[in-house]
């Protein structure tokens, strides 16, 4: 002992390196912690990815939901009494049938107003960090107050739907069995959120071929995907979605928005929701599940085809002009993003 105490110094050091090692390890523990991801779904397995892809996860193959509220949710998503005047509901802009969105550009709401934006998939909504193309709300059930208040969706008001929902025992009676509480604005939301719990797509071809199935895409399918990273596309569009896990701006290269001309509010982005400039022309990153399925494209519905928004992508987001093979590839890549609803290809 006394030779390891010989000198002041050697002490010192040694009390600073107990010290720094201390350290070393409460940090490395908590970013293992940081880095444990918030699990989706309680059923869901542990599941074995063998590609080093990384950055994108395939949907869970089941859900555990309770049935009888995703079956009222499904009638309430159908309800047109949940427009003003009775002639609107979810289903007349989320089309389960196209891809849970509108093959119109704008979809129209009471009245025939005409929508500002092109109206997105309803189908894995659950998975999207926040709503919206410009995030303005997180939940599903904050979500459905904007349909419902919107003078151009459904122009209405939670005590006005209740009202009309009370006069029918075909609803009063199932909410009463469901919740104690009865028919109320919060267990409407809360049946028509689960209804949309229930619109997830899993085993596309490319979720399969994620869990390990080599054969589940073609070689110009895994070309494709292939340079879906090697350009940088999975930067962006990444996570279970394959997007909408981050805002980006639309246009990094090049000004998208002089380029196509007639700058609307909704061009602004997440700008309208938080004022901020560094927020102008600022979207949430789109999910690229079932994409085939939801043309046209972008928040202004201006791409047509899938090829055209892929090159635009290139273009405005990568600095890169993509040569007609890429688009190809990329495209074909996207096509195997396609899941199944109920058992069914979308
Ligand atoms: C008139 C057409 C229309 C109707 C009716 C409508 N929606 Fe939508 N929905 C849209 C549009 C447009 C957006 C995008 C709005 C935006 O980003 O500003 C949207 C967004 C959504 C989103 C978010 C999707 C995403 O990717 O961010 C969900 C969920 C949704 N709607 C569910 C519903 C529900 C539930 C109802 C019925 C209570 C409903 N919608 C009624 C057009 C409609
Ligand atoms: C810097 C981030 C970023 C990169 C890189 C990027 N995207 Fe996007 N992508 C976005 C954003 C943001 C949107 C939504 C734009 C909008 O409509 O306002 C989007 C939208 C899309 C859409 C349309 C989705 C829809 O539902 O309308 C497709 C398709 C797409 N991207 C494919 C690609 C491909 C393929 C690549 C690579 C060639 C790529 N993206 C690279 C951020 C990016």
């Amino acid at each position: 002992m006394k030779k390891l105490y010989s000198s002041q110094r050697t002490r010192w050091l040694y009390i600073i390196s107990i010290i720094f090692l201390c350290l070393m390890t409460i940090g490395l523990w908590r970013s293992s912690q940081l880095l444990e991801k918030p699990k989706i779904d309680e059923e869901q397995k542990p599941i074995a990815i063998t590609l080093s892809s990384g950055a994108i996860e395939p949907i869970p193959l089941v859900r555990k939901l309770d049935e009888r509220k995703v079956d009222l949710g499904r009638n309430l998503f159908n309800e047109p009494k949940l427009s003003k005047d009775n002639t609107i509901s979810c289903a007349s802009c989320h089309h389960l049938d196209a891809g849970g969105a509108d093959p119109k550009r704008f979809s129209l709401g009471i009245n025939d107003a005409v929508g500002v934006v092109n109206t997105p998939t309803v189908f894995n909504s659950e998975f999207n960090f926040k709503m919206h193309w410009s995030g303005v709300v997180t939940t599903l059930e904050e979500q459905i107050d904007k349909p419902v208040y919107s003078e151009r969706v459904m122009a209405s008001s939670w005590p006005e739907i209740v009202s009309k929902l009370q006069k029918l025992p075909e609803y009063t009676s199932v909410f009463a069995k469901i919740y104690p509480d009865g028919l109320n604005s919060d267990n409407i939301k809360n049946a028509i959120a689960t209804y949309e719990r229930s619109l997830y797509t899993p085993n596309a071809r490319f979720d399969r071929f994620l869990r390990g199935e080599q054969n589940a895409l073609t070689e110009e399918e895994k070309e494709g995907y292939r340079r879906f990273k090697a350009y940088g596309c999975v930067s962006c569009h990444q996570g279970i979605n394959i997007g909408a896990n981050l805002f980006q701006n639309f246009g990094l290269f090049g000004n998208y928005f002089e380029d196509r001309g007639n700058i609307t509010k909704a061009d602004l982005g997440r700008f309208n929701v938080t004022g901020n400039e560094e927020d102008r022309y600022k979207f949430r990153v789109s999910s690229l599940r079932n994409i085939e399925k939801t043309p046209p494209y972008f928040h202004d519905g201006t791409a047509e085809t899938l090829e055209e928004a892929v090159m635009l992508m290139g273009k405005y987001q990568l600095g890169r002009q993509l040569s007609d093979q890429d688009i190809e590839l990329i495209v074909k890549f996207l096509k195997t993003l396609t899941g199944e609803y109920q058992g069914k290809p979308l």
